[in-house]
């Protein structure tokens, strides 16, 4: 016997098997959104990024719940859309009463829009940060309102420059894009929760989770491959990871609670330190209202 056949034991795949049951049954957090009976009867909700991955199963859930639901599917990286989008929902619904920011997009080449801002950056931030703003006192007038945006837990390895936005001194590698894209949206919507004092319309960020959807879409296929075969075993569905969002959108235990970012199992988690700095808040909220409010 050579020490490799120690490799080959019986043991590891039964060691494996174990492992990947053990992480099934934690991936389903405390809350589980089938026994809450909260009820939307009456309430209108926008979901983005709804068509597919976990956004679908936040408006189904919602629609379960008796709430009007309207999808928002593309293009929040063309701030144009966003506008003609925000400008008929103000013209045709009276009121809203949850906004969920879902839509997103990792590892894209680099691309310029045609309003200028760097592709990603666009679609995971400046859109729904427009959108959101562009919804704002339709929300206020139909508080208690809600705005749950998707960030990730990647948001601990996004760095803050603001040149980002137009696609400067950005290194384009892995999901490095993505991660600082997720740190806006934690640091803007903290800094629109403190905005939002007293209105009656709350903001928070959370992460899903790692779940298995097509957000790997845009890496090489051997990327896509490991996060597939991985992910059978180890990530959420798309459902599960569709439950924080869920939590936060409707549930009793989240009314009133603002300016936080919760973590997949619907806990409260302490963001990375850049997105507690409140005076980089207000720089970045400032910048980002600028740029947008310019087209
Ligand atoms: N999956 C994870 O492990 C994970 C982890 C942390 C955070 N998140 C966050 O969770 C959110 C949902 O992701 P997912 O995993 O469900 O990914 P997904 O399956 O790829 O779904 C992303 C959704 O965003 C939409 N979208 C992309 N670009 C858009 C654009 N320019 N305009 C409008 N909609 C656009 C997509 O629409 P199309 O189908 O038309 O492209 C799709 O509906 C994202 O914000 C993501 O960052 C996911």
């Amino acid at each position: 016997m050579i020490w490799t056949d120690f490799l080959y034991h019986p043991f590891w795949a039964l060691l494996s098997a174990l492992l990947a049951f053990v992480v099934r049954r934690q991936r389903r957090g405390a809350w589980d959104p089938r026994v809450c009976s909260v009820q939307l009867k009456g309430k209108t909700a926008i979901v983005t990024g709804a068509n597919t991955g976990i956004g679908k199963f936040i408006a189904l859930d919602f629609a379960r719940r008796g709430a009007r639901v309207i999808i928002a599917c593309r293009n929040l990286s063309s701030l144009d859309s966003v506008k003609e989008f925000a400008e008929r929902i103000l013209e045709e619904e009276k009121a809203l009463h949850i906004l969920v920011n879902n839509a997103g997009v990792s590892g894209l080449p680099r691309q310029i829009t045609k309003d200028g801002f760097e592709v990603s950056f666009a679609t995971n931030h400046l859109g729904p940060f427009l959108l959101t703003m562009l919804l704002l006192d339709l929300m206020k007038r139909s508080a208690p309102a809600r705005i749950v945006t998707l960030s990730s837990v990647n948001h601990w390895r996004g760095r803050v420059d603001f040149s980002h936005f137009h696609g400067d001194n950005i290194t384009y590698f892995m999901d490095n894009v993505y991660n600082h894209t997720k740190l806006h949206n934690v640091i803007c919507t903290n800094e629109l929760a403190r905005r939002l004092q007293g209105t009656g319309v709350t903001a928070n960020s959370v992460h899903p989770g790692v779940v298995m959807t097509e957000v790997m879409r845009h890496y090489p296929l051997i990327i896509r491959c490991l996060f597939n075969i991985i992910g059978f075993f180890f990530f959420k569905s798309a459902e599960e990871g569709a439950v924080s969002s869920i939590y936060c959108a409707v549930a009793e235990e989240t009314e009133g609670i603002t300016g936080k970012y919760f973590d997949s199992d619907c806990s409260l988690a302490l963001p990375a330190p850049l997105a507690r700095d409140a005076a980089l808040a207000v720089k970045d909220f400032e910048i980002c209202e600028r740029l947008t409010s310019k087209l």
